[in-house]
């Protein structure tokens, strides 16, 4: 595949070849939402490897080489590569096979693990975060394969069942081995879209700190007659905290977070302004409410992507069964959990974390923050070459351009791929905002399915034919892992499509003849 030419013939036989096999492309997305692949809950590590093992299959049938489930301290990666387009950039593909747990099951109107179609949307848990999703990714290399018995750039696909629990194995496996992953460009479909029909590419994460904070009072449980008045309430204590750690306005309360964030600059929000989509009424018709709480003096989009957060996700403690009883508990837990925006690391965040709920603490009652995992934010230069690849397969693939938004959630590999590996990583996902992700009834739009096959595609083949994209040294193979002269994630983004960058000392990116 060296000339254009053959280049797009082989885009239009991969397209081809998507049309005349939607529905095996779809049996076999099924397949894979009826494993109960839940990575938080230790009785499905069955599934979970069963899930890993029915991936395995798949790329090594489509021809990826060197396939392999790897074990970890926790749920197996799945590996496989392709590594023969001598020359061409080396895209690293990242995608998670694990999924939510379902509670409520109640909730949901068709068994979450057998999936069901209704209204061109594929309702299942993980139809859309992010087996369908990820499988779309596996589907465009197959249909690259099939069109052309080769790929238009060399592959590296690496896939987790860890991530919706943490991803502590897959961030040791990348720390542990840059020169293996080493590529010029991570991409990854794992993130959303603000409305039907309108395309999106999200160049920034929000990072995440989730702990427990557990609050102790006495020895044990007390009478509440006897002991009310002179014994410790851990349960009101936390209340006391909770309310304190973030006011009525939704300012967080802990000194210091706010200094340390990067600021959102002009030219972003002046991004966010092409975004079509009234965001403020979309999300108060998604939640079914009419005001949104929160910062109010700053814009919702901000609020929702680039402030940070602190959001109760439990409590435990003392007695909710049915009737009365009057006891003071001796314990009582909470999960709680902080969105951090560039700037903001899990690992400064827990100590002002820690100083403020001891602060808060009323006397008699001891709290201890635990760490159960964190992740960093990223954010992704604007202005290179696969930004600008990805903007044009977007724009083919809908009849119009994408925008470019960040997104509130987080993907901690993201932030790895960017540290360890020095990529920049395209996210460039199908979600929709009413998927219901982590809740009952999740769904996939089935033609955002297919069209996130076909996107892919395109900007595989948009990489690998543009002259001005070319391996950087070591990317292909298991030579070092190159740093990329860091570019100031949000100045200046430049949006021509096909203009290409001279940044010689990487060798990423070459000018055009
Ligand atoms: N795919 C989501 C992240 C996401 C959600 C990105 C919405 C963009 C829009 C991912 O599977 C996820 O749920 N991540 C967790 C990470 C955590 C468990 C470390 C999250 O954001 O809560
Ligand atoms: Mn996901
Ligand atoms: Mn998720």
């Amino acid at each position: 595949m060296s000339s254009a030419t053959t280049a797009h013939a082989q885009t239009d036989a991969a397209l081809a070849y998507v049309e005349s096999h939607r529905q095996q492309f779809l049996d076999g997305l099924l397949d894979l939402l009826r494993i109960p692949s839940i990575s938080t809950l230790p009785k499905h590590k069955k599934d979970i490897k069963r899930a890993a093992k029915y991936i395995a299959g798949e790329i090594e049938r489509i021809g990826l080489k060197k396939v392999k489930v790897i074990k970890t301290a926790g749920h197996p990666l799945v590996y496989g590569e392709w590594l023969e387009a001598a020359g061409k950039p080396t895209v690293l593909i990242y995608g998670h096979y694990d999924v939510q747990p379902v509670d409520p099951i109640d909730l949901w109107k068709s068994d979450p693990f057998e999936p069901e179609i209704r209204d061109e949307n594929i309702y299942a848990r993980g139809a859309v975060d992010d087996k369908g999703q990820m499988y779309a990714l596996i589907k465009a290399l197959e249909a690259l394969m099939r069109a052309g018995d080769a790929l238009p750039v060399n592959v590296k696909l690496l896939i987790e069942g860890e991530e919706e629990a943490g991803g502590e194995s897959i961030e040791a496996y990348v720390k542990a081995h840059p020169k293996r992953l080493a590529a010029d460009v991570a991409l990854v479909a794992d993130t959303g879209m603000p409305a039907p029909g309108v395309p999106a590419l999200v160049y920034g994460l929000r990072g995440i700190l989730y702990t427990e904070i557990h609050a102790q009072g006495a020895r044990h449980d007390l009478h509440s007659g006897e002991y009310g008045g002179v014994g410790p309430n851990p349960i009101h204590a936390l209340a006391l905290v909770l309310a304190g750690l973030k006011g009525p306005d939704g300012r967080i309360t802990i000194p210091e977070l706010y200094e340390r964030i990067q600021p959102v600059t002009d030219e972003e929000r002046a991004l966010w302004d092409r975004n079509p989509v009234d965001v403020a009424a979309l999300l108060k018709q998604e939640m079914g409410i009419d005001v949104l709480p929160g910062e109010q003096e700053y814009d919702p989009r901000e609020r929702q992507t680039a402030r940070p957060t602190l959001e109760v996700h439990g409590i435990r403690g003392g007695f909710v069964d049915e009737g009365a009883k009057t006891v003071i508990p001796a314990e009582a837990k909470a999960k709680v959990s902080l969105r951090l925006p560039p700037g903001l690391r899990p690992a400064d965040v827990l100590p002002l974390l820690e100083r403020r709920v001891a602060a808060l603490c009323p006397p008699g009652v001891t709290m201890t923050v635990r760490n159960i995992h964190g992740g960093d934010a990223v954010l992704v230069p604007l202005d290179n070459v696969f930004m600008r690849a990805a903007e044009k397969a977007l724009e083919q693939e809908w009849s119009r351009p994408p925008v470019f938004e960040r997104s509130g959630g987080s993907i901690p590999v993201g932030a790895l791929f960017d540290s360890e590996l020095h990529i920049p990583i395209i996210f460039m996902g199908t979600g929709l905002p009413d998927d219901n992700i982590h809740a009952p009834n999740e769904k996939y739009h089935l033609p955002n399915f297919y069209h996130l096959i076909r996107q892919a595609i395109r900007f595989l083949e948009i990489i690998g034919g543009d002259p001005a994209i070319v391996a950087r040294p070591g990317s292909a193979a298991t030579g070092r892992a190159n740093g990329r002269k860091r570019v100031a994630p949000s100045s200046a983004p430049q949006m021509t499509v096909g203009k290409a960058d001279v940044t010689e000392e990487t060798g990423t990116e070459v000018a055009r003849p």
